[in-house]
């Protein structure tokens, strides 16, 4: 029966987002097929609407939406927008009242589980689903868990990355072309920062398969839970993290090393984070950094064929990484991200008011012709006058950039040099979703 009522208020919100997108409402064709699979028609309307508007387009979901580079970026720095409600509940939240927000005295989330819970406890609610850690957590409780992972991502820390990148990529080619034909996505976008994210967390024995599946399950549920089999898939896959990461919590606390974990175990012992806090934030680490460089490595090669380019990538490889920062600006990995406003603001001459939620459109900030000079040229050399906003912007920039870049990199490099003959062998398979974009299936010939 509780099958049946989530399956039936999917339908019925599917079906009004989707009577709205067909009646012309631009945020929501946003959210459905077949505006999903090319969204940037949609984001130009966007910007026309909000230039008219005075800079934010307004849709009747209730939801606003930022389009030009401007609006983002000044959306993305302003202190008065959070990823919270002012009282820092969780928007959408049905369940969420100010009592399990963590409006308390301490500040602290009260729906964070404590070190006393038992993570192992298929009953403890550890993770709530899609629990996004930082991504979901504004300052100071955003400031106190950040600073703790960030020493993972310090430059020095990089070229160990890089040199272990560099192996598992060659690995992964020589496999590649010993069967002639394989699919990007799976045989190497994937695989590669899989196992990257997995020498960051230091996971012995990495299990590829699995990890892409539990990947798939919590990136699809960025989009909102789709269907009941959605549902399923994720309250698997948010159990078997939790089962996984509280047996590393363990082992590191019996062998600690220098990886972020260990330095999480710590801090927990300091008390300076929580149990509930350490899982979720391992767990954003994980999904942060897989899908989206995935997709990065999927939208390069894509983008690299489609405009003719790939052969002066194969003539000069040393250009990958002016390949990686024009893909971030013309077909991003992450397209979108969302704020509320914390109280009455005014952006580009329009009101929003308190708690209103409003989309900062990334990707489409990347083809604002008042930003890049003809944003829809995909151009491996051209001079970047303006920082696209694929890692978007101001408290919560993205924590991995320096990593997706450099493997973005090393794949793109090494495919060049390895496969200069390569070529798409069939029909991609687009994922068909809002929030992050890249080939779900992208099958190639070596040459
Ligand atoms: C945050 C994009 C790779 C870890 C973000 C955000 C974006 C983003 C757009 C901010 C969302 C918002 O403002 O609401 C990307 C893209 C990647 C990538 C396009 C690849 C091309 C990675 C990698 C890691 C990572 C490799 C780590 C292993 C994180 C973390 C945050 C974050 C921890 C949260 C930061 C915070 O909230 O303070 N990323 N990311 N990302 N990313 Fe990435």
């Amino acid at each position: 029966r509780a099958d049946l009522r989530l399956g039936t208020r999917i339908a019925v919100m599917r079906a009004g987002g989707l009577a709205l997108a067909l009646r012309g409402d631009p945020v929501a064709r946003l959210m459905h097929r077949p505006w999903r699979l090319d969204p940037y028609p949609t984001y130009a309307r966007l910007r026309a609407d909000a230039a008219a508007a005075g800079g934010v387009a307004r849709s009747r979901t209730g939801i606003s939406a930022v389009a030009t580079h401007e609006t983002c970026t000044a959306v993305l720095r302003d202190r008065r927008f959070g990823v919270r409600l002012a009282d820092g509940r969780m928007p959408f939240d049905p369940t969420s009242d100010t009592e399990r927000s963590g409006a308390g005295a301490d500040g602290r989330d009260a729906s964070t589980p404590t070190s006393e819970q038992d993570p192992t406890d298929p009953g403890t609610a550890l993770i709530e689903p899609i629990d996004l850690s930082l991504l979901a957590l504004d300052p100071p409780d955003h400031t106190r868990l950040r600073r703790l992972a960030q020493p993972t991502f310090a430059p020095k820390r990089l070229e160990q990355y890089r040199q272990s990148a560099r192996k598992v990529t060659g690995r992964l080619l020589d496999d590649a072309a010993a069967r002639g034909t394989f699919d990007l996505t799976a045989d190497l976008a994937a695989p590669l920062p899989i196992s990257v994210i997995a020498e960051l967390l230091a996971i012995p024995d990495v299990d590829t398969p699995r990890f892409a599946r539990w990947g798939r399950a919590l990136g699809a549920a960025l989009d909102g839970v789709r269907s009941v089999r959605h549902a399923h898939a994720l309250a698997r896959a948010t159990a078997d993290l939790r089962l996984l990461f509280a047996d590393l919590v363990e082992r590191r606390r019996a062998d600690p090393g220098e990886d972020v974990i260990s330095q999480l175990v710590h801090a927990l012992d300091e008390e300076t984070v929580t149990l509930g806090e350490l899982v979720s934030l391992a767990q954003l680490l994980l999904v942060a950094g897989f899908e989206t460089t995935t997709n990065l490595v999927g939208n390069a090669v894509r983008a690299l064929q489609a405009s003719g380019s790939w052969d002066d990538l194969v003539a000069d490889p040393g250009i990958a990484p002016a390949v990686v920062e024009e893909t971030l600006r013309y077909d991003p990995p992450v397209q979108l991200t969302a704020r509320f406003a914390h109280e009455d603001v005014e952006i580009g001459g329009r009101r929003l008011r308190k708690d209103s939620g409003v989309l900062v459109l990334l990707a489409s900030a990347g083809r604002d012709p008042a930003a890049h000079a003809d944003p829809d040229r995909f151009d491996v050399h051209r001079e970047q006058t303006t920082a696209h906003l694929a890692f978007s912007g101001g408290v919560h920039y993205c924590l991995g950039a320096a990593l997706a870049r450099m493997e973005g990199e090393v794949a793109l490099e090494m495919l060049a040099e390895r496969m200069p003959r390569l070529r798409p062998a069939g029909r991609m398979r687009p994922r068909v979703a809002t929030v992050l974009r890249g080939p779900q299936r992208f099958p190639v010939r070596v040459g």
